[in-house]
């Protein structure tokens, strides 16, 4: 194994400079092989945009958040993305030239890093025959065939820290603070941030809500004798027979999905003329992204890179390496297309959370 590339996919997360750092480190150390870092995920490889990685140039990366090659959320080789004249979005297949790309930088493998789009895609480049391994990237924990990937409990933790300040802010106030986190068809943030940071309610997207739900709870712990309230919700929470709350539409967006985000400014519309509180809503957004990743995360990203080249170099093409604790695993790429892992009625987190007497809105 000479040459191997690597390159980082989808949005950032706490945790991808400790996976670029571990490939570096392995595939010198272990093969003195180059490493090509392509530039912007799989734009790097349409426009040929890269640089080499070194040991000497990772330093210092293990605890910086973001990540050192950069990332496009619409660097889609078989669909990329650009705006024309009039702003209009229209997409173009470079995945021919992608390919050809790759090819004549003469690499051994390539190693995708990112969630469920760039897997996606890194699977669509092995069927043309590239050597490809994936590693799971997502702060939102929703790709199956791994139990965790790296982002997301420097994500929770965030979240928690944000739970815990809302407390005071509500107690002292007397008032039902709300706050929204990232998690579009999977509510792992909001569930285990709610669990740790204490929430009163959790609103999942797994589990529609219903408002009279949302607000029995305020009014049981008003007469306890606790008049305020910690609400946490994720974006992508609906109400019973509602539907997911869109700022912006796929179609007119670079990344080809929509941005959800607003169910918690419209939960605190809808509630606050029922109790005798002011409601507050606070969404903290890119904050659970970006940032120094937590000790877990940069365990969790290194194992993953170091894990990733042996994979490389075993030849084991085709799959993504995933964290079943205590170990890391290979899985193939082919099994986790279109698989969302979601918070299932049997999770025992959830179970947790009502034997607490959380209220999960129902
Ligand atoms: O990484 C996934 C995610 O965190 C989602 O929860 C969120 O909806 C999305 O990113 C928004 O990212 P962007 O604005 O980069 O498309």
């Amino acid at each position: 194994m000479k040459r191997i590339g690597i390159l980082t996919g989808g949005g950032d997360c706490s945790g991808l400079n400790a996976v670029i750092r571990a490939v570096t480190r392995s595939a010198v150390i272990h093969h003195q092989a180059r490493i090509i870092g392509f530039e912007k995920g799989f734009e790097g490889m349409i426009y040929n945009l890269w640089q080499e990685l070194t040991i000497e140039n990772t330093r210092e990366l293990l605890t910086l958040g973001g990540t050192l090659l950069g990332s496009s959320n619409k660097g889609d080789p078989f669909h990329f993305r650009e705006r024309d004249a009039d702003g209009k979005v229209v997409t173009h297949d470079f995945s021919a030239r992608a390919k050809e790309n790759f090819e004549k930088l003469e690499l051994d493998g390539l190693i995708a890093v990112g969630g469920e789009g760039t897997l996606e895609i890194a699977y669509k480049f092995f069927q043309m025959g590239l050597p490809v391994v994936g590693v799971p990237k997502t702060i939102d924990n929703d790709l199956s065939g791994t139990e965790y990937s790296f982002g997301f409990q420097t994500a929770v933790q965030v979240a928690c820290d944000a739970l815990d300040r809302l407390h005071t802010t509500g107690k002292s106030h007397q008032r039902v603070m709300i706050l929204e986190v990232m998690g579009r068809s999977a509510g792992w943030i909001a569930l285990e941030a709610g669990i740790s940071g204490g929430a009163h309610i959790i609103l999942l997207p797994e589990i529609p809500f219903s408002i009279e739900a949302v607000l029995n709870k305020i009014r049981a712990r008003d007469s306890e004798g606790h008049p305020f309230t910690v609400i946490v919700i994720a974006e992508g929470a609906t109400e019973v027979g509602g539907s997911v709350m869109i700022q912006k539409k796929a179609e007119n967006r670079l990344q080809g999905t929509d941005l959800l985000g607003g169910v918690g400014h419209w939960l605190a519309n809808e509630i606050e003329d029922k109790i005798p509180h002011e409601v507050r809503c606070t969404v903290l957004g890119y904050t659970q992204r970006g940032g120094t990743p937590n000790a877990f995360d940069r365990i969790l990203g290194t194992r993953l890179g170091a894990f990733a080249v042996r994979a490389l170099a075993e030849k084991e093409f085709g799959h993504m390496v995933s964290f079943r604790p205590p170990e890391l695993k290979l899985v193939p790429l082919a099994e986790l297309a279109g698989k969302v892992r979601r918070i299932t009625s049997e999770n025992q987190l959830l179970q947790c959370a009502e034997d607490i007497g959380v209220s999960l809105g129902r």
